[in-house]
């Protein structure tokens, strides 16, 4: 995966020293480092048109005014690797004629490898009718002899059948001649790489051309089923734009972290056609997790409908499987019959799981006890309930904003996202966001909730020295949520990006009618002191050692026996109306003791009992919940510390 100048510049001027500069600094500025982006390569017109007086190819200066090797180091000094272009002739492809390496191959090689050359795109113009094999050989061998690791990227344009000799030469090999920015070049091209599947493996790749994706002559649809198709068939992705001015469309599609995967997938099987009728195309991709990268193309003129079935897939006989859309996030359920409406032109691409994925239960559920449908990450995994380290799972600190500490949450590190699989059953997702401690001050990151691929919530910038920002979103109905960090726009060192104590409501509250609370089950509860004793005072110490709920001498069957700091989560998801309760100190404190009781929906104070002490009355406080998703009850001390302070909440009645 990388970048080269051609599609774009040709020969012209704009190729030089400023425009790929530029372009490695995009791959760390804009995430395609992150995304997997790494080689940054020099196509055709790069030297001068003579070598010098000792054989060596010299490069233009007016271009490379620093050299090469000064490139090749900027690059690397970024993290990246570096590529350059040859051809096995006497003269390179463009008009103007720069010397080949025929006859010159270890002369060149080994000039590249001491300017630290990573990568060679070696083309086959001027090739005096010598037969391919033996001049790519000697070139391949010429690179081995260098003893730097340099990919070796063969373009003989599938003349000589490449495919069958290639793999053993180099590491890619051209299949076709040169694409062009246009859908019936692009598709052509797919057409023929797609025929030769069973030659592509791990180290070995068929090379259907690089990336049109942003020059301009195809529309986004078009550009979308370019990369889908790219991806499906394991081709390298060289990005072919000049991404300086490349629009958010363009990025959006060279970032699509599920399609690279699929690109990238460790098994490397180059995906194959299971249907081809009448221009509707349904390719499948076996992936290393047992899954199938499914595309279905629309290479008609008109909109159409494209169907298939698990079992044509390779993968039937479970009786049910998890469908992802890749493209617009959305993730449902399949019992075997795949299809969807594709416009012209067009691909619906598709990652098919055999198994049907957990939906959250019904409550307030932490995000990170959930399981995550898909995790990616700049740097290190995303952690579960720790910070992100940059390295080894599990080597993050405690989720910490500015002193604030987080039990729960997601240590995530830009550019990353997780996504989770809702089913339609959630309502809404509540968290603080913020840049973690660890990084004393550094990093800077936006956060972003995606509903189904549509952006509900935004962050905006935040550094290592903002507060927490708190982050709602409302998930009535949506199949997918997807937690996305983006870097700030300084590279993303230090962006340790914590989604610090997410919360998601799900399912239905409880049915309708009364209920006493301490019949129903809460989602959390702290205490100052013991646990939360259902329907008996709370006894400071073990479970079960309160004593029978009495305020001044008023004994209650039921209700909840708490002490401060105390408070109490009840999941309502809206089914419910109104909450009726006495509050006071219990009798089994002597008169000691003095307390604040407070009910809480969704964040905003209901109701608030005032300052209550074990010698006074109860109170009677009544609050409306009406379509509230959250009940808190809440036990603050009187001021005059928590010692006695047994906090009954005397008969709470949830009506709903
Ligand atoms: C050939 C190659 C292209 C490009 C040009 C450069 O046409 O196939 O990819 O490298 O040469 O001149």
């Amino acid at each position: 995966m990388g970048f080269n100048n051609w599609n774009s510049t040709g020969c012209g001027p704009q190729f030089n020293e400023t425009m790929v500069k530029g372009i490695a600094d995009l791959f760390v500025g804009k995430g395609l480092k992150a995304a997997g982006y790494q080689y940054v390569n020099l196509d055709d017109c790069w030297a001068l048109p003579q070598r010098d007086a000792a054989g060596d190819l010299v490069p233009d200066p007016v271009r490379f005014p620093g050299g090469i090797k000064a490139l090749a180091d900027y690059v690397h000094s970024k993290g990246l690797k570096f590529g350059i272009y040859s051809s096995a002739g006497d003269h390179t492809c463009d008009v103007k004629g720069f010397p080949g390496a025929l006859g010159h191959e270890q002369q060149d090689a080994n000039l590249w490898a001491s300017w630290g050359v990573d990568y060679l795109k070696y083309d086959n113009c001027n090739n005096r009718g010598i037969d391919a094999r033996t001049r790519y050989r000697a070139m391949g061998d010429a690179l081995k002899a260098t003893g730097r690791p340099i990919l070796y990227s063969i373009c003989e344009w599938g003349g000589n059948a490449p495919w069958t000799w290639a793999p053993d030469l180099g590491n890619s090999w051209r299949t076709t001649g040169d694409i062009g920015d246009g859908w019936a070049s692009m598709i052509g091209i797919a057409r023929a790489d797609r025929g030769l599947a069973p030659y592509a493996k791990p180290g070995a790749w068929n090379d259907p051309d690089m990336l049109e994706v942003g020059n301009g002559g195809m529309t986004d649809t078009e550009y979308r089923t370019h990369f889908s198709l790219w991806a499906e068939m394991a081709a390298p992705l060289m990005i072919g734009t000049d991404l300086r001015t490349a629009s958010q469309a363009t990025l959006d599609i060279l970032t699509n972290t599920d399609i690279i995967a699929v690109d990238q997938d460790p098994l490397g099987i180059q995906g194959r056609v299971v249907s081809d009728s009448g221009g509707l195309v349904v390719m499948s991709k076996p992936l290393a997790d047992g899954s199938r990268a499914v595309t279905l193309t629309n290479e008609s003129s008109a909109d159409a409908t494209l169907t298939t079935t698990t079992e044509a897939l390779g993968i039937g006989g479970a009786s049910s499987y998890t469908v992802k859309d890749l493209w617009s996030k959305a993730v449902g359920t399949s019992t075997g019959t795949l299809g969807a409406p594709v416009p012209r032109h067009g691909t619906v691409m598709l990652r098919v799981t055999p198994g049907t994925p957990v939906v959250p239960p019904a409550g307030l559920d932490h995000v990170s006890d959930l399981p995550l449908v898909a995790a990616n990450n700049g740097w290190g995994p995303a952690e579960r309930d720790r910070s992100n380290g940059e390295a080894a799972g599990g080597d993050g600190r405690t989720l910490t904003i500015r002193g604030v500490r987080y039990a729960k949450g997601l240590g995530a590190h830009a550019s990353g996202d997780v996504s989770l699989a809702l089913g339609g059953a959630c309502r809404t997702l509540t968290t603080d966001v913020g840049v973690d401690d660890e990084t004393f001050g550094r990093g800077s990151v936006v956060f972003q909730i995606f509903r189904d691929g549509v952006k509900v919530a935004d962050s905006g910038l935040l550094t290592g020295r903002d507060p927490a920002k708190r982050l709602t979103a409302d998930l009535t109905g949506a199949t997918t949520l997807r937690l996305v960090v983006t870097d700030g726009g300084d590279g993303n060192a230090s962006d340790h990006a914590d989604w610090a104590g997410p919360r998601i409501a799900c399912g239905n509250g409880p049915s309708a009618g009364p209920h006493q609370l301490s019949d129903l089950a809460w989602s959390s509860a702290v205490n100052g002191w013991g646990p939360v004793e259902k329907d008996t005072s709370n006894g400071e110490q073990a479970a079960g050692d309160g004593h029978p709920v009495t305020i001044r001498g008023t004994r209650y069957a039921k209700g909840l026996g708490t002490h401060p700091a105390g408070e109490i989560v009840y999941y309502l998801g809206g089914a419910c109306r109104t909450l009726t309760t006495d509050a006071g100190v219990d009798d089994e404190t002597g008169g000691g003791g003095s307390v604040t009781f407070q009910i809480w929906t969704d964040g905003v104070k209901a109701a608030d009992s005032g300052r209550l002490t074990g010698s006074g009355p109860a109170a009677h406080l009544s609050a409306d919940v009406t379509g509230a998703v959250e009940l808190r009850l809440v036990v603050t001390d009187g001021g005059d510390g928590n010692a006695s302070d047994h906090a009954d909440w005397a008969a709470p009645v949830l009506t709903c």
